[in-house]
């Protein structure tokens, strides 16, 4: 790994400021004054800054209730991002599992491990996620029916993959997707005539938003809660 990248992911900061430092001589490894940021240091190297060792963060993993009207990116010239609600040591090191679109809520996942992200997310592990839509129209059985067969959509080689689909009262409805096409959930109803007006992620896997946790806040995801396995796929 990189010294500055070392330095950054253990100190929180941003990968800029670690050049800062390391190029005034205040970092050592092994016990040997570094001063190019670029140095690779080993797996096992002792890192020091200004004296006091520096160890890089375990795994981080952290639910966020996002609201809406934030960007799912970690940086953004023109906009308000998830990062910004998210006031943990290490947040330049963390990574978004999944976007959302500005305007939807729920549960968005956030984290250093890009592993799990990768399992969470790669289209070849079909992990649910399941939104909550409400609508501009109620939804018809036979609409509810084309969805959970799946729908052509515009630009899109095949129809959707098979989607479980619950009619609720008050022109809402839910939906659970195996799959992650760009703004797809409203893209789908609307490929049956009606339109999404709000947009609501409550699970992704086999993790559910907290109920407890109030609209931009985040919490630690714990432990037991990232081993869940997936939402049964008897599901659809
Ligand atoms: N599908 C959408 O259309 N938007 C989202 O934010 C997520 C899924």
């Amino acid at each position: 790994m990189r010294l500055d990248q070392f330095v950054s992911q253990s100190t929180g900061m941003p990968r800029s400021e670690a050049q800062k430092l390391i190029r005034w001589g205040r970092v050592r490894a092994d016990g040997k004054g570094i001063t190019k940021p670029a140095t690779h240091i080993g797996p096992q190297a002792v890192v020091t800054l200004d004296g006091a060792a520096i160890s890089l963060p375990g795994a981080i993993y952290i639910m966020l209730h996002k609201p809406a009207g934030v960007v799912s990116a970690t940086e953004d010239p023109a906009h308000r991002t998830v990062m910004d609600l998210i006031d943990h040591p290490h947040r330049h090191t963390l990574h978004v599992v999944g976007r959302l679109d500005k305007d939807t809520t729920g549960l968005l996942l956030v984290t250093n491990d890009g592993d799990w992200s990768h399992r969470l997310m790669s289209p070849k592990h079909h992990v649910p996620k399941t939104y909550l839509a409400t609508l501009a129209e109620p939804l018809v059985e036979a609409a509810a029916e084309q969805l959970r067969a799946g729908v052509q959509l515009h630009g899109e080689k095949g129809l959707t993959k098979p989607a479980a689909v619950e009619i609720l009262p008050a022109c809402q409805a839910r939906i659970t997707l195996h799959e992650g096409k760009y703004h797809q959930v409203k893209r789908m109803f609307a490929a049956v005539g009606n339109r999404v007006e709000a947009l609501h992620r409550e699970r992704i896997g086999g993790l559910l938003l907290d109920p407890q946790l109030p609209v931009g806040k985040w919490r630690d995801v714990l432990i037991t809660e990232i081993h869940l396995p997936p939402l049964e796929s008897s599901l659809i």
